[in-house]
């Protein structure tokens, strides 16, 4: 059964944690689709886990919309959420609702994440009358790295706390369905998770969230990058890849891969008519 804003909003209610992780392609959206994992983040850290960039800030909308277009074939039943990049709401309320538009109509995403507080309060307003569920994201937002002065935990001096409650407020007045928590200590994601109605999806802000999300690569351990504090291997798939790639090469040099049972069959009939064939046309 499709999860949509209203399901997740009665897991907030009954106090049912929300699942979300990212997906960028249509193997691994069928993977987490399956596995029962409500909400599916077509994350912009795509530019670093996808396309090796350091940061999230040259990913553009058409990166978006193909691998979100990828995503949603693969996830019949998650809730699928696609990041706007870099500047692709920033500039003005109009490019945010064009470009929001584009990754529900063209990519087939049910909601859109932007990164922001009160600074993107309109662009939020605007989107959602445009009939677009938007998830906020606050904390430490990864497209305000170079104003962040690096990827720092946000929100430990009681001003910049109680700014990011007031961000958390105005987001919701805005009319998003869920917030994003991202490196907020702990208590103080609690704090925002009671005040606020919608859901509140954590992501190194402790266990007293709505819900918590990752990126898949970071809890498989397959991306070699740095590892935040708030990253658990719940598997060493990376390891298991390279093991896998090292044996089909060694077989491969070694002749034993192809066996028998992975080739085709044919009448050896055949085989003979063309050997005499090749042999007439050589003489
Ligand atoms: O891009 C992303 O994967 C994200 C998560 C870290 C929340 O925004």
């Amino acid at each position: 059964m499709k999860n949509t804003v209203l399901t997740l909003q009665k897991q907030k209610e009954e106090g049912n944690k929300i699942t979300m992780l990212t997906a960028y392609d249509y193997t691994t959206a069928r993977l987490v689709n399956d596995a029962g994992i409500e909400m599916i983040l077509v994350g912009d850290s795509l530019g670093m886990t996808m396309l090796g960039y350091e940061d999230t800030l040259p990913v553009t909308m058409d990166d978006m919309v193909h691998h979100t277009r990828a995503v949603t074939k693969g996830a019949p039943d998650s809730f699928v959420v696609a990041d706007m990049p870099f500047m692709s709401y920033q500039t003005s309320v109009y490019d945010a609702v064009v470009n929001a538009g584009r990754l529900i109509k063209e990519g087939g995403a049910q909601a859109v994440k932007l990164e922001g507080g009160a600074a993107v309060c309109e662009q939020i307003r605007a989107i959602v009358d445009a009939s677009i569920p938007v998830c906020a994201h606050l904390g430490m937002t990864p497209q305000s790295v170079n104003a962040f002065g690096g990827f720092k935990v946000q929100g430990k001096k009681e001003a910049s706390a109680e700014k990011l409650l007031e961000d958390a407020l105005k987001v919701q007045e805005a009319g998003a369905f869920a917030v994003v928590l991202e490196c907020v200590p702990a208590k103080l994601a609690q704090v925002i998770t009671r005040e606020l109605r919608i859901p509140t999806i954590g992501i190194g802000a402790g266990a007293g969230c709505d819900g918590q999300v990752l990126v898949y690569m970071d809890m498989l351990d397959m991306y070699g990058g740095h590892q935040a504090k708030f990253v658990k291997h719940f598997a060493k798939i990376g390891e298991e890849m390279k093991n896998a790639f090292r044996d089909y090469a060694k077989e491969v040099k070694e002749g034993t891969f192809p066996a028998p049972e992975h080739t085709y069959k044919i009448d050896d009939d055949v085989i003979q008519a063309l050997e005499e064939k090749i042999a007439q046309e050589k003489q």
